[in-house]
């Protein structure tokens, strides 16, 4: 990261805590809903199936960065289908990087070819070892290794999805990223329960049994995106929901922390690590602050 970059963090931080602002950080557009895959756990995918058209999500980028968005996520549906006329995945990419995004991230299946090295991370989804990866996302699993293979930079992180199908295969993830010379480290998140996969989701003592695992991976060095100094309150979903400093825009709607706020009861049972790691910071949680700031040196 660069260092004006951290100073502008560090500044932004320290006057979210001081003084309790709710002005946002990360953005996320929504490109499509458009998806080659239907995986088991996913309630995005080809809703409307609409490619938005890039002026639609040039001028959805200048509306976040005005709000103060400096972390930018591209997520779909599939990132890597979107594409208007000429225009791709890459060159909006280079464009929010114009626009003075500091940091920006796609999230993909990695079922296309990687050739995005103007991304700072480009988050690919693994969801277990190869049987319990393909009985979640389809026969999948060796297309996107070797995609990996072949990608033109090593800014790839792996993101993982737990739940009951993949629970027991968190170390084969971490063991295939710390092996892969493309991937920098994994992020982990918990099944979020959306109404139609209820039957997916963890309960409290599967998610201690999964952060033990986690804690012990990254005590044997394996490259973990995460901060184990939040494991408490993920476990116990007693974090604070939502994360006011997160914002997505799908279609010109803009949603406080995710696309998922409108759903009721769902936060209060929310899986995603990022929104614990986040409230937690700016809640002024020390450990949390000093581990963070130790794991995106590392891995951004
Ligand atoms: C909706 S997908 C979109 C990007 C891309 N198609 C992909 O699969 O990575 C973004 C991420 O959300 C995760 N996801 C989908 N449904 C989820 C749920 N109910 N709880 C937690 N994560 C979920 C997926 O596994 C994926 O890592
Ligand atoms: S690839 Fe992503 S968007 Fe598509 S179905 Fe799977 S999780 Fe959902
Ligand atoms: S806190 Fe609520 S809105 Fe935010 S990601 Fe979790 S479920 Fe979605």
């Amino acid at each position: 990261m660069k260092v004006s970059s951290f100073l502008y963090f560090a500044n932004y931080g320290v006057r979210t805590i001081l003084f309790r602002q709710k002005k946002p950080i990360i953005g996320t557009v929504i490109l499509t809903d458009k998806c080659n895959l239907s995986c088991e756990h996913c309630s995005v995918n080809n809703i409307s199936a609409i490619i938005h058209p890039y002026e639609q999500i040039k001028a959805e980028m200048e509306i976040l960065y005005g709000m103060g968005v400096r972390i930018l996520f591209f997520c779909g549906g599939e990132t890597f289908m979107w594409q208007d006329g000429d225009i791709t995945l890459k060159d909006l990419v280079s464009e929010a990087k114009k626009m003075g995004f500091l940091i920006v991230n796609t999230v993909t299946n990695g079922t296309f070819p990687i050739d995005l090295p103007e991304a700072d991370l480009i988050l690919i989804s693994l969801d277990g070892d190869k049987e319990k990866h393909n009985e979640i996302r389809g026969n999948t699993y060796d297309t996107i290794m070797q995609n990996i293979k072949n990608a033109t930079a090593d800014n790839i992180c792996f993101y993982m999805a737990v739940n009951q199908i993949n629970k027991d295969t968190i170390k084969d993830v971490c063991h295939t990223a710390k092996s892969n010379r493309n991937v920098r480290a994994v992020s982990f998140n918990f099944h979020t329960p959306y109404p139609e996969t209820v039957n997916l989701q963890l309960s409290t003592d599967e998610k201690k049994q999964c952060c033990d695992v986690i804690s012990q991976m990254m005590d044997e060095g394996a490259p973990i995106f995460n901060l184990k100094n939040a494991f408490p309150y993920i476990i116990n979903n007693n974090f604070p929901t939502p994360c006011f400093q997160c914002v997505v825009i799908e279609n010109g709607k803009i949603s406080i922390c995710g696309r998922c706020i409108d759903i009721p009861y769902l936060c209060e049972k929310c899986g995603y690590f990022f929104v614990a790691e986040y409230t937690l910071l700016f809640q002024g949680k020390l450990k949390i602050m000093f581990e963070m700031l130790k794991t995106y040196l590392k891995y951004i």
